[in-house]
């Protein structure tokens, strides 16, 4: 284990959802140390740059060139991550990369294949795994109060999309990776879908590799303000259900179920809901929906102090579960091996 507890580290990208939903994050993780605001846009950089206390860069080599950072985060449109992350990995330094990695799944792996190649490695956003109300019901499964997982339902809706790729490499993609988060590997899927207008649906079994079997249910007939998700845990000795990221509630013989790190639980009879331990950012805040969890789970990677996941091949994997169902779909719902 490092005994490092600060890491330089640069941000590329400082557009909306940079800016609204992880830079805030920051200040709040002592070992992620703002070394740099990057951003093409000129007026980005210096607009939000200051207010971190990092300089202003318009162009990545000269950035890296610049502060020498030890990680990297990379916030941009879904087809810049791939060009920006090979930049930064034939560095030799390690990123954080927003979902999609790529917009395609050639494009992930290489991405994987680049960092092993310079001897680096990258973490993808998906944030649902540090979402606190997930990762408590995580911690759990492995205790004898739930016993062997036997099925995981996984649903979101979305506000709409103009088709059912795009649905799902820009917003399926993270319920795909919190399935494999509970679930593990995959290695059959079938799929048929719904598709009318501005509303998509996928509708699909899963085999995981260790025999657990799934749904994913996944449409966009919401709303972008009445978004909806939930999961559905079955073991041998109880059942979970995890309701919008924010209340787990877990129907066993035992009480409190879980006690999380940085977290409060509070409820009553078997229901648990979650908060974050940090003043201001209440439920549906960036600690509730794992946004301070996945830079902290970065920065602290970057020290030496935890594992970098997920990882870029867990972004590999998400990919491949998208095309697998979308090539069941093409074949009226056959099952597709991965
Ligand atoms: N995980 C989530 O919950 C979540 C939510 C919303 C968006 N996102 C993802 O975040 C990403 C950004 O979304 P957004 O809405 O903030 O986009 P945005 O367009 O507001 O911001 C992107 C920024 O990247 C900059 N940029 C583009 N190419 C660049 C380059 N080569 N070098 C430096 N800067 C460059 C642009 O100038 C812009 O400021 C998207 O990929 C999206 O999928 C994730």
């Amino acid at each position: 284990m490092s005994d490092k507890t600060t890491a330089s580290i640069a941000f590329i990208g400082a557009g909306t959802h940079a800016t609204q939903s992880l830079y805030p994050n920051i200040p709040q993780i002592p070992e992620f140390k703002l070394v740099a605001v990057c951003d093409m846009n000129h007026e980005r950089a210096d607009h939000w740059a200051p207010r971190y206390g990092a300089p202003a860069f318009y162009d990545v080599e000269t950035m890296i060139d610049a502060v020498a950072p030890e990680g990297v985060c990379i916030v941009g449109p879904a087809e810049m991550h791939h060009a920006v992350a090979l930049q930064v990995l034939a560095r030799g330094i390690p990123v954080f990369v927003e979902k999609p990695p790529a917009t395609t799944l050639a494009g992930a792996i290489e991405l994987a294949d680049a960092a092993r190649a310079s001897g680096t490695w990258g973490m993808v956003a998906f944030m649902k795994r540090f979402a606190p109300a997930n990762a408590v019901v995580r911690e759990f499964m492995d205790t004898d109060g739930f016993g062997a997982l036997s099925t995981v339902g996984l649903i979101h809706g979305s506000g709409p999309y103009g088709d059912l790729t795009a649905m799902m490499y820009f917003n399926g993609i993270h319920m795909i990776d919190l399935g494999r988060y509970f679930g593990g590997d995959v290695k059959r899927v079938s799929a048929i879908s719904y598709d009318q207008g501005p509303v998509k649906a996928v509708m699909s079994t899963w085999e995981f590799t260790s025999g657990v079997v799934g749904t994913f249910n996944m449409n966009s007939g919401h709303t972008w303000t009445d978004c909806f998700e939930q999961v559905y845990l079955s073991g041998s000795s109880c059942g979970v259900l995890i309701d919008n990221g924010r209340a787990s509630e877990v129907m066993s013989n035992d009480g409190r179920f879980a006690k999380g790190e940085g977290l409060d639980l509070y409820g009553w009879s078997r229901r648990y809901y979650v908060s974050g331990n940090m003043s201001g950012w209440g439920s549906g805040g960036h600690y509730t929906r794992g946004y301070w969890g996945e830079l902290s789970q970065f920065a602290r990677a970057v020290c030496g102090l935890v594992e970098p996941t997920p990882t870029l091949e867990d972004g590999v994997e998400a990919v491949r579960l998208i095309h697998a169902m979308l090539d069941s779909i093409a074949a009226s719902g056959q099952p597709i091996e991965l």
